[in-house]
């Protein structure tokens, strides 16, 4: 069938809209109408051409929600007409990772997501005969895509595409964070770094399970009021503070964070966000992609002394047992999504999403179709 799609051709260009072929769903894949999708750092990432793992050309986009059109052979869970969210990260239930139940990362089919193809080796996109490659495995920038099974999640029928569509990317990888992750326990004392689209989530999280204070950094004095909207309550702009930044976070929490969560991909306020943790407890959580190549470092005396260094994919989540149950609490107005979704366009208009992304004016923008 004919498909309209935002196709990635170069890296560093803008995306080209345009009629695409897709081809049916094979054994254990579903056909997706896609209504929206969120435009995402990571997308801009592999935009860019610094993602050393981008494919070009490639159909970008990893946060969508839709409508199953069509089920292929030996699909047993999904159904035509079943409102979906795509999962990047997928949970097939019988891997060793599943199974371990220690992890979110289901290794299924790694391998076949991670070279742009279905698990079959091939791919359902092309133009003219030549292929393109599908991205994350989920390629969100088209009206239709074809998904397996295991990397779909099913959702209610209520919930509204053009919000919940951050829930396949950004609020789960916030919100899980606090309770997948680092399970964080009513009262503890949190440190948030950056507060975009990520922290603005694990700020939600954390208030959503009871924290005490929860200190917000970044900086962009901009960001506060919003912040505090979503439940910050105290903000730290590392460029007032006079002196060092970890010393006085520690005198803040009266002696440490109990946990931390680095939402900015800065391997400098990775280090701070390690250290302004409690000694002997303190729980540091890396949400943050760095740029490729870059390291951490400490001193090892910071974990000999009881601190915790972690990371976090995907909130640590579970995507067909956790998203049903984050859109439930949206729908029952337990965490905001409404607020953090800045801008709306078609799809038509997507590079102006890139564009509001770079320049710091969005928090989210969705695309509709
Ligand atoms: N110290 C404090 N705050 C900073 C610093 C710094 N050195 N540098 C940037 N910030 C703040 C910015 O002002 C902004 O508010 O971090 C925030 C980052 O927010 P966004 O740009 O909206 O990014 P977000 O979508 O939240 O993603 C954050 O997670 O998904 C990854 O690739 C993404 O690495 C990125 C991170
Ligand atoms: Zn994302």
């Amino acid at each position: 069938m004919e498909v309209k799609a935002a196709v990635a051709y170069t890296p560093g260009k803008p995306l080209t809209i345009e009629t695409v072929q897709l081809a049916p769903p094979q054994a254990g894949e579903v056909l997706i109408e896609i209504k929206a999708s969120g435009v995402c750092h990571t997308d801009a990432f592999t935009l860019s051409g610094d993602d050393p793992e981008g494919l070009f050309p490639a159909i970008l986009g990893h946060e969508g929600a839709g409508i199953v059109i069509e089920v292929g052979a030996d699909v047993k869970s999904l159904k035509p007409g079943d409102h979906v969210i795509p999962l990047y990260t997928p949970e097939c239930r019988q891997c060793d990772y599943c199974l371990s139940f220690k992890t979110n990362l289901c290794q299924a089919i790694r391998g076949t997501q991670g070279q742009g193809l279905m698990p079959d080796g091939t791919s359902r996109f092309s133009i003219g005969g030549d292929r393109i490659h599908h991205y994350m495995g989920t390629s969100t920038f088209a009206n239709y895509t074809v998904l397996p099974e295991i990397a779909v999640a099913k959702i209610r029928e209520d919930a509204p595409f053009d919000k919940v569509c951050y829930i396949g990317c950004g609020v789960t990888t916030g919100i899980g964070a606090v309770i997948y992750t680092a399970k964080v326990e009513p009262g503890a004392n949190v440190v948030v770094f950056g507060l975009g689209g990520i922290g603005l989530n694990v700020i939600q999280g954390a208030r959503m399970v009871g924290a005490n204070k929860i200190i917000g950094v970044d900086i962009n004095p901009k960001k506060r009021e919003l912040a505090e909207k979503f439940g910050m309550t105290h903000f730290v702009n590392p460029q007032e503070v006079a002196g060092d930044l970890v010393p006085y976070l520690v005198d803040l929490t009266k002696g440490g964070a109990d946990y931390s969560f680095e939402c900015i991909g800065n391997v400098n306020t990775m280090r701070q966000a390690l250290e302004c943790c409690h000694k002997g407890w303190g729980v540091s959580v890396i949400i943050g992609v760095a740029g490729a190549g870059k390291e951490i470092s400490t001193r090892p005396f910071q974990l000999v002394t009881g601190r915790v260094w972690k990371g976090s994919a995907f909130g640590g989540a579970r995507g067909r047992t956790d998203v049903p149950k984050i859109v439930d609490w949206y729908m029952d107005g337990k965490i905001n999504i409404d607020d953090l979704i800045t801008h709306v366009m078609p799809i038509e208009r997507i590079n102006d999403a890139f564009d509001l992304m770079h320049r710091g004016e969005s928090i989210r923008s969705v695309v509709t179709f």
